[in-house]
């Protein structure tokens, strides 16, 4: 897959999307910056990161299942290669796909589509170890005092999603995101509006809903547009330690 190396942009999802309006035909390509003008989270937040210091990258790509199992796909990828890289930190994937070490995110994605085709954005937070107010924010030099090589990390992204993403099957995927996923047949608190509600997590769907067990033996699902977990709750010792 080509890569392409940008000092700064607005956002590499945004320039994957012009590019592809233009009519760029190339397809998987990835690319990556040294900042962004105007990175962008999930659900309309802002993707903030220091010049210079983390991962922010997005791959162009087709996709042969539905968009929760790129979600998914993703997000193994995102773990499994970050465990790879960094044996001995336990990444795990909060739902829907953060990635987490010991509470805190620690990477995030971002899935858009143009026309039928799928930009996976990506920030991994690395060498920043000042996230200001923001408490849930950690990144690997915070946690483990080393150094990382960025190209090492996103030619590493590069070639497992080369490798991977068309050769899981569906089930496969579903499995391997179970086997990262924080929480799973743990109790947790899920935040649905003003309401707090505690169960155990049972999967994450076809849907990508996340599906929790109350006390009382009843399943409820929520769709990400609708429920979260917050972070305060992973790191409570009622609720954390899983
Ligand atoms: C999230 O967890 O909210 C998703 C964060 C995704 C951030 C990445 S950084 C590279 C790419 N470009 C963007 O503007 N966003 C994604």
């Amino acid at each position: 897959m080509r890569l392409v190396r940008l000092d700064e942009t607005d956002s590499t999802n945004e320039y994957l999307k012009r590019q592809i309006r233009k009519g760029l035909k190339i397809i998987p390509v990835a690319v990556s910056t040294l900042s962004q003008t105007a990175g962008k989270g999930r659900q309309g937040k802002k993707w903030e990161s220091d010049i210079g210091k983390n991962v922010l990258m997005s791959i162009a790509c087709h996709y042969k299942h539905d968009h929760i199992t790129l979600n998914k796909l993703s997000a193994i990828i995102l773990a499994n290669t970050l465990k790879n890289l960094f044996p001995y930190l336990d990444f795990k994937i909060k739902w829907p796909n953060d990635i987490i070490v010991r509470g805190k995110k620690i990477a995030g994605i971002l899935i858009e589509k143009v026309k039928s085709t799928y930009i996976v954005g990506i920030g991994i937070n690395t060498n920043q170890t000042d996230f200001g107010d923001l408490k849930y924010a950690t990144s690997i030099k915070k946690i483990s005092g080393q150094d990382v090589d960025n190209t090492k990390v996103i030619l590493k992204i590069i070639s497992q999603f080369e490798n991977f993403s068309q050769m899981l099957s569906k089930p496969a995927v579903h499995m391997l995101y179970e086997e990262s996923l924080w929480g799973l047949n743990k109790t947790v608190i899920v935040k649905a509006g003003e309401l707090k509600l505690t169960g155990i997590i049972k999967e994450v769907n076809y849907y990508g809903s996340l599906v929790l067990k109350t006390r009382s033996g009843k399943l409820l699902t929520f769709p990400e547009n609708k429920a979260s977990i917050p972070y305060e709750f992973i790191n409570s010792s009622l609720y954390g330690n899983f």
